[in-house]
């Protein structure tokens, strides 16, 4: 089989577009809008402004890295959702009119079904079932995959998502948006146990970020009455001692699937998957019973790769979408 597709992804702030041939990704350009720093976080206005201004630029520059031409395109794909309802609309509507004037088949895409299976474009690749742990600005959630294309989920979040929370927290000691990051650098540098935080407790596979996000701001508070200069005199410890509860209240909940699953192949994905203290830690799972899988860092945040690993999959089984597709901001 010689099957070629373009990939589209515009959900949030990355224009990203991928051509993959077969399982072979051959282009994954990602452009990262700057804008949103100016304003401490994404505004959706201006995203889809973006989306739009560029597009045709990374559809250009993702055809030449892959040196492959638009007609011999077999598929075009796209993110259906959840995301940003105009910055969507960039993409669904760009990849409809592909499909239109080239009669090549529409593939529609769930954003964190991708980043699931962001974990087969790299190698080793996991076997079926196996747990994924997805950590974005956007989500947190704990899914058995059972395979290619079903899946379950059995914990999430009930507030922030774990990146939404690093990025406030990250905001509070005046790092720019998105602070992943840069707190992750910084924390590199500090003492992880200089400072301890209060970790919700939530039943079962759940999660909670938004209580350590205010018990935060309060410590900030607390200590600034005290010494005006604390966050620029602690910043590395800062980072590292939130960074290690925010780590730590994950890892324990993904023992606790492990525990109650009994799966042994473990998969991250999403922006936060890039987190040195978390990989670590995960590492450190690892061993005769337990297999990690983390994807390569440009397989971590936003990227087309993901999604045209994903259409590879679906085209596969004839999962095919029309014009008629609608765009789904909220979770599918
Ligand atoms: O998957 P992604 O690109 O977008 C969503 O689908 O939300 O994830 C973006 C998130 C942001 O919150 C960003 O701060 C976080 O990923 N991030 C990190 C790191 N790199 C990116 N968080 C912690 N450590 C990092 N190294
Ligand atoms: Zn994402």
């Amino acid at each position: 089989m010689n099957l070629i597709i373009m990939a589209i992804e515009s959900s949030c702030d990355e224009t990203s577009v991928a051509i993959i041939h077969n399982k072979k990704i051959l282009s994954n350009i990602i452009n990262s809008q700057k804008i949103h720093k100016n304003y401490g976080g994404v505004i959706p206005e201006l995203a889809s402004r973006n989306h739009q201004k560029i597009i045709i630029s990374i559809i250009n520059k993702a055809l030449k890295n892959a040196k492959i031409k638009l007609n011999q395109l077999n598929a075009i794909a796209f993110t259906r959702g959840p995301g940003l309802l105009g910055s969507l609309l960039i993409g669904a509507s760009f990849a409809k009119s592909i499909s239109l004037s080239l009669k090549i088949p529409l593939i529609s895409i769930n954003h964190i079904h991708a980043h699931i299976l962001s974990n087969f474009i790299n190698k080793p690749k996991p076997k079926f079932p196996f747990l994924c742990c997805i950590v974005s600005g956007g989500h947190t959630q704990i899914i058995i995959i059972r395979n290619y294309l079903c899946a379950n989920k059995i914990g999430e979040t009930k507030d922030d998502a774990i990146g939404e929370a690093i990025d406030k927290i990250s905001k509070l000691i005046n790092i720019n948006y998105p602070g992943g990051a840069i707190l992750d650098i910084y924390a590199k540098y500090g003492n992880k146990n200089k400072f301890k935080f209060p970790i919700t407790i939530v039943p079962r596979l759940n999660f909670s970020f938004s209580g350590i996000k205010t018990a935060f701001l309060y410590f900030l508070k607390k200590n600034k009455k005290k010494n005006k200069n604390f966050i620029k005199k602690n910043k590395f410890n800062i980072c590292a001692s939130i960074q290690e509860s925010i780590i730590e209240t994950l890892i324990n909940k993904l023992k606790k699937a492990i525990k109650q699953t009994n799966i042994k192949y473990i998969t991250i994905g999403g922006g936060v998957a890039s987190n040195s203290r978390l990989k670590n830690k995960l590492t450190k799972l690892s061993g005769n019973k337990i297999k990690i899988f983390i994807p390569n860092s440009q397989y971590c945040i936003d990227n087309a790769g993901m999604i045209a690993m994903t259409a590879y999959y679906k085209y596969l089984n004839n999962k095919f979408s029309n014009l008629k597709t609608c765009i789904v901001p909220k979770n599918l």
